[in-house]
């Protein structure tokens, strides 16, 4: 795959690896990262021999410190905007992957960069890692995903009180209110990573994506309708022999 400018790509042992690499600004999330990332998203849901992602960010203090602060003023008109947002539809791109996705993250975590990490299924947290979302106080509203994903991970309350008072949580917080699984010390951000991405990859594929989905696509639905997708997708993965049922 081509060289990106604002991301590295790499795929080894059916991992893929995506690191967000713009340090200088610390990792800010800018149109053209938002357009590498699509093409490189698009190659992962197509690729077969991509099991796992994990996702990262480059440089010594930040996973991603939120969205591109000098673009707001040369962004392009709303409807504009609107168009590119409906063509590259990013974020649900993201929540599509059949491929699990791990955030690794550390340092500043501030805005879509939370965003970001809400858009994988796993997020491991180094122990310095801070988190913020403080995009009222800008004057704008989350708009990469978080007024909906956010509750929907550390519930209703928090997810206010997060955004609303743009308050900092630090990765013990962090993990107390369930916005990342496991914090660990810095040195040991990527190591971890690659252990769980291993032991993911190591798994049968069509029973990690089954697992996935009805938990994912489950989570939008009522308790009843949940258990007939869970039916559906347990029958589905048996009758393409692809693995079986533990019940
Ligand atoms: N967009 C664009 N550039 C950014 C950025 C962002 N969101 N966050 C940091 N940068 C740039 C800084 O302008 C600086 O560039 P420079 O060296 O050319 O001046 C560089 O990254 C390093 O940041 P700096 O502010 O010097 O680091 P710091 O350790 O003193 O402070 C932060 C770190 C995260 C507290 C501070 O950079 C900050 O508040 N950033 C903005 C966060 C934000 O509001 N994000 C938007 C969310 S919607």
């Amino acid at each position: 795959m081509a060289d990106f400018e604002t991301i590295i790509y790499e795929k080894k042992d059916n991992i893929a690896w995506v690191i967000l690499n713009r340090p200088h600004v610390l990792n800010a999330y800018s149109m053209k990262m938002r357009d590498d990332l699509y093409q490189v998203l698009g190659a992962i849901k197509d690729d077969n021999e991509v099991r796992v992602t994990v996702l990262s960010g480059a440089g010594q203090k930040a996973f991603c410190a939120g969205a591109d602060l000098r673009e707001f003023l040369t962004a392009p008109s709303p409807s504009i905007a609107r168009r590119v947002r409906w063509e590259r539809d990013i974020w649900g791109l993201f929540i599509s992957l059949p491929q699990p996705m791990v955030a690794a993250v550390h340092g500043y975590v501030l805005g879509s960069g939370i965003e970001i990490a809400l858009c994988c299924d796993i997020r491991i947290a180094s122990e310095e890692a801070q988190f913020c979302m403080p995009e009222t106080g800008l004057g704008i509203i989350p708009a990469a995903g978080a007024t909906q994903t956010l509750p929907r991970t550390i519930g209703r309350n928090r997810a206010l009180e997060t955004m609303l008072a743009g308050r900092r949580i630090d990765a013990q917080e962090a993990l107390e209110i369930g916005l990342v699984n496991r914090v660990v010390p810095n040195t040991q951000l990527h190591s971890t990573a690659e252990r769980m991405a291993g032991q993911i990859a190591g798994f049968y594929p069509a029973a990690i994506r089954s697992a996935k989905q009805a938990v994912i696509r489950g989570l939008d639905l009522g308790l009843r309708e949940g258990l007939e997708l869970e039916k559906r997708v347990v029958s589905s993965l048996i009758q393409s022999k692809a693995g079986s049922s533990c019940d």
